[in-house]
């Protein structure tokens, strides 16, 4: 089991109307565990139906020492408002103050930068940004080529302008969909790429889908892309409720349209593995035994999906009224 640490908020600070950014440090002072860039904590929170959750937050650092990170004085992450989540972000949001205390695990690495020669292009779509950040710093640490393309709907609503600005002058590129007119062009960003250069991408679906259609079209080989998905909600438009039957035990559930599998499961009491919730680890495959399956993840290959016997329970669905599930 992760070991879990409380730390005090010395700091939170509204950077605009949808995104806080926290401080966190140890009451007595000591350092905290160190981490590489791409790290994330799991934070408890509190939900309004009285529960308690986890949420990931990418650990933020633009200082550019190399030991930056090894033990830091505090940690640093930035919370988006999600108006229709669960409630996890308004509690960070609403409900947490300067002086709280907050239980975090100790940081883990689902999104790890590659060092070493060759160049990093860093895509960021709104606060999947916060990943990156610490890429873009240590890079320039190892005074590699790192360049960063940073979207939003608009530059008020983009976190962390000025500080980027500072840390990577021309080799940051903003990009306002309101000034703009549309979305960033993932095109164009691909043709400038030298071969050879790794790219890393954070920010919501439809950014990720884009990038990665767009890289495996032009053949780029796998391991030149790494992505992490930025959202906590599973939701699409047009999802329906569906029931899921554990073969196992015989229990049958209904899913709400806006609750993943993996939550219902855990709601009624089961105890599945999982881990990033996200459709990117692959702890939580689950075999199927009937039923077709409206697949949303990023682990298993076109054979497999197209197969149907297993799923990422943490994000995908049912196309049909059922499902039935070898657990
Ligand atoms: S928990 Fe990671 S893929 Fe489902």
């Amino acid at each position: 089991m992760t070991a879990t640490l409380q730390l005090r908020v010395v700091e939170a600070r509204e950077l605009n109307p949808l995104i806080r950014m926290l401080r966190l440090k140890a009451d007595d002072g000591s350092a905290l565990p160190g981490y590489a860039a791409g790290a994330h904590i799991r934070v408890q929170v509190a939900l309004p139906d009285g529960t308690q959750d986890w949420r990931h937050y990418s650990l933020i650092n633009f200082a550019t020492a190399r030991n930056a990170t090894n033990a830091p004085a505090e940690y640093r992450i930035a919370v988006r408002k999600e108006a229709d989540g669960r409630g996890g972000s308004r509690f960070m949001h609403e409900q947490l103050k300067e002086g709280d205390l907050l239980t975090i695990e100790a940081p883990k690495n689902d999104f790890p930068l590659h060092t070493g020669p060759g160049g990093t292009v860093l895509v960021a779509g709104g606060i999947g940004v916060t990943p990156l950040a610490s890429m873009a710093a240590r890079r320039r640490a190892e005074d590699a080529p790192v360049r960063m393309h940073y979207a939003g709907r608009s530059q008020e609503l983009m976190a962390f302008l000025p500080e980027l600005r500072a840390l990577l002058g021309e080799d940051l590129r903003v990009h306002a969909d309101a000034e703009a007119g549309g979305p960033l062009d993932i095109d164009a960003l691909l043709d400038d790429c030298p071969a050879g250069d790794r790219l890393y991408v954070c920010g919501p679906k439809v950014m990720l889908d884009a990038v990665l259609a767009r890289t495996q079209a032009r053949g780029w080989e796998h391991d030149r892309v790494h992505f992490e998905l930025f959202t906590t909600s599973v939701a699409e438009e047009g999802d329906q409720a569906f029931e899921v039957e554990l073969a196992q035990s015989g229990q049958r559930f209904t899913v709400p349209a806006d609750q993943s599998i993996l939550d219902c499961l855990i709601e009624h009491g089961c105890d599945p593995m999982f881990d990033c919730k996200r459709g990117e680890c692959g702890v939580c495959t689950t075999a199927v035994l009937e039923g077709e399956i409206d697949h949303r993840d990023y682990v298993l290959s076109a054979r497999e999906k197209a197969e149907g016997n297993v799923m990422q329970i943490c994000i995908s669905r049912a196309k049909g009224p059922r499902l039935v599930l070898d657990i």
